[in-house]
């Protein structure tokens, strides 16, 4: 029998809760299915960091390094200054794991959780692939003259044609293998950021038309990209951008998919440790009730699952996800739902 080694960080808040019901509805896919996972947990998050003054030990990193894949919940805590965690952590592991590809499927499955007026499920359903280890986030630039009135603060944007090329050139593949429309939307700024997306501009016209010329090509500038998003969400295939403006369009894609309760995302090293998690944070104020939306993660789970090559044991988790959701779920969010985050669970995983 197939089986596979999953690291699991729980990570802080409502993180350990929703991982929980993910593990649950994975396993009755993988006993259907027929593989196995093995589980390694790993205590990491805001309580270490405050226990230990370190988030992340070099050696851990190593330790994940050789996990097929890793399971994550959520990271931020109250009692941490922000940027500690989600630098320390997060993007650490990112980074460090050569995670260069943020997948964020937007994908709405039922009409009742869309914000939108007369928009439906066949009008919202596209990927964005978002570029995960450059452009604002690498933390290159720094202060001169700091705390007295001439003070500066630089943050560059980090863009490299090998790095650019490699996340174009994954988003393309997507789009052909999703076999949608076929269409990749550059999500830019070339009217302003006329470095940065000068750039990204060329190396997707030249990828694009060399190796790809079964994809059309589109571009859409990002204010107006939200724009469509919200007035024509059926426009879009396959979008692909930079790490901050993926970053800000996913979070509504997340809202026009019906909220952080269901969006899943995957930080994907095509030949490595690849992490799968919720992209909602860790929800302080719902920990510990059972009232946190545990879909999101499952969600993250199929995702994982499907990158494993479980391709057919994803789609099961998904169609179980919709099933449920159309059937028996009131509302996506926090404590709406009409069950608790268990007993959600426990309906996916026996859907399937
Ligand atoms: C996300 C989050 C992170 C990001 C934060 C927590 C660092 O917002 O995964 O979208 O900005 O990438
Ligand atoms: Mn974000």
């Amino acid at each position: 029998m197939k089986s596979y080694n999953i690291a699991v960080i729980g990570g802080d808040g409502t993180g350990p809760e929703v991982t929980k019901e993910a593990v649950k509805v994975l396993g009755a896919a993988s006993a259907k299915f027929g593989f196995k996972l093995n589980y390694s947990d790993y205590d990491l998050g805001g309580d270490r960091y405050l226990r230990t003054n370190e988030a992340l030990p070099s050696s851990v990193v190593e330790e994940l390094r050789g996990f097929p894949a890793i399971l994550l919940g959520a990271i931020g805590h109250p009692d941490v200054k922000p940027g500690i965690l989600e630098k320390g952590i997060l993007l650490r592991l990112r980074f460090e794991l050569e995670q260069y590809i943020n997948l964020r499927p937007v994908k709405l499955y039922d009409e009742r959780f869309c914000p939108l007026k007369d928009k439906g499920p066949k009008d919202i359903d596209f990927v964005v692939v978002r570029e995960n280890n450059e452009g604002l986030y690498t933390g290159s630039g720094g202060f001169v003259f700091k705390g007295t009135p001439h003070e500066i603060a630089v943050q560059e944007s980090i863009n490299t044609r090998r790095g650019v090329e490699r996340c174009l050139r994954y988003a393309f593949e997507y789009a052909r293998k999703r076999n949608k429309d076929k269409k990749l939307t550059l999500c830019g700024k070339t009217n302003v950021l006329t470095f940065a997306f000068d750039l990204w501009e060329r190396a997707f016209h030249e990828v694009g038309k060399k190796d790809f010329p079964d994809i059309q090509r589109d571009y859409a500038h990002v204010d107006a990209t939200t724009m469509w998003f919200v007035k024509n969400p059926e426009w879009f295939d396959v979008i692909v951008t930079d790490n901050m403006f993926g970053d800000i369009i996913t979070d509504l894609g997340a809202m026009i998919q019906g909220g952080m309760g269901i969006a899943a995302g995957g930080n994907i090293n095509p030949a490595g440790a690849s992490m799968f998690e919720p992209i909602g944070g860790s929800a302080p104020k719902y920990t510990g009730q059972g009232v946190i939306n545990p879909l999101a993660a499952i969600c993250a789970g199929a995702m994982m699952l499907d990158f494993l090559g479980e391709s057919e044991a994803a789609k099961a988790i998904e169609a179980s996800v919709i099933k449920v959701t159309r059937e028996k779920v009131k509302s996506l969010a926090a404590g709406k739902m009409g069950h608790t985050t268990s007993q959600l669970g426990d309906l996916v995983a026996s859907a399937i």
